[in-house]
């Protein structure tokens, strides 16, 4: 069976891919901050294998990276991510944005880079990121959100960047957009719900492949402007 490994599982959009993912059959690492205090994580039935992960500090992922070793991994899925204060013009606070930044931008770059090997070493080769509407270009920002919005418009760049050099290797390379869900950070009068995101996002991963390398997705499947 494929195995899978989602950053910020604990909670949110990553929790229930992690469900989702132990029902059909795969092996997840589900990884988060804070194993022991993530009880609905522990919970999950399957093939869960919790690991210690903060995507901004080079020491927990070089543990990580050590405790995998060699094993394979046909599908590394950047999930985790904050808004930060979400400040409008006039307001900017600079180590705000720059912590959004770090852990929406170049922290799933830096998860990708120490985890290619893995990756590599999987069947299915894919790496996709979770990005946002809210860093299109092309969809015409409605203003606000200014580090949020230009951290999820720098992960498109990043990652669109990173599957045209990865194509030569057989790796497939996606930014999805998860819809507006229900979860701590799309809060209550988010439309969708957390089960209806990521069954998209599954079929949307299932579908991905070199030939459809470098886009940026809607978890219906239906591409979206940069
Ligand atoms: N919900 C929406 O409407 C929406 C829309 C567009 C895009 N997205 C994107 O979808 C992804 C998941 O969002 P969500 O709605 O599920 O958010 P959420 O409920 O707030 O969950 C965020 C997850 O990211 C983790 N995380 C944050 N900083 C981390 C770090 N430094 N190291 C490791 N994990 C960290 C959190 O862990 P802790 O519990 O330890 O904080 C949590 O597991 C994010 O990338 C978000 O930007 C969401």
């Amino acid at each position: 069976m494929s195995t899978i490994l989602i950053t910020g599982a604990n909670r949110g959009i990553g929790l229930e891919l992690t469900k989702q993912y132990a029902a059909a059959g795969w092996t997840v690492i589900a990884c988060c901050r804070k194993p022991a205090e993530a009880k609905a994580l522990r919970a999950v039935k399957g093939a869960v294998e919790i690991q210690p992960l903060d995507v901004t500090k080079p020491a927990s992922l070089a543990k990580l990276k050590k405790a995998l070793g060699n094993r394979p991994l046909d599908v590394l899925l950047n999930n985790a991510g904050v808004s930060g204060k979400r400040l409008g013009f006039g307001k900017t606070d600079p180590k705000d944005f720059l912590s959004v930044l770090h852990v929406n931008t170049v922290a799933p770059l830096l998860v990708t880079e120490a985890l290619l090997g893995n990756v590599r070493r999987g069947k299915l080769k894919k790496i996709v990121s979770i990005s946002s509407k809210m860093g299109s270009i092309g969809d015409g920002p409605a203003g606000g959100a200014y580090a949020y919005r230009a951290s999820k418009t720098a992960l498109n760049m990043v990652m669109v960047n990173a599957a045209g050099e990865l194509k030569g290797k057989g790796i497939a390379v996606a930014v999805l957009h998860p819809g507006w869900v229900r979860t701590d950070m799309g809060g209550r009068s988010a439309p969708l719900k957390v089960s209806e995101s990521a069954a998209g996002i599954v079929k949307v991963i299932d579908g991905l492949d070199l030939a459809t390398t470098g886009r940026f997705i809607n978890y219906d499947g239906k591409p979206l402007p940069w």
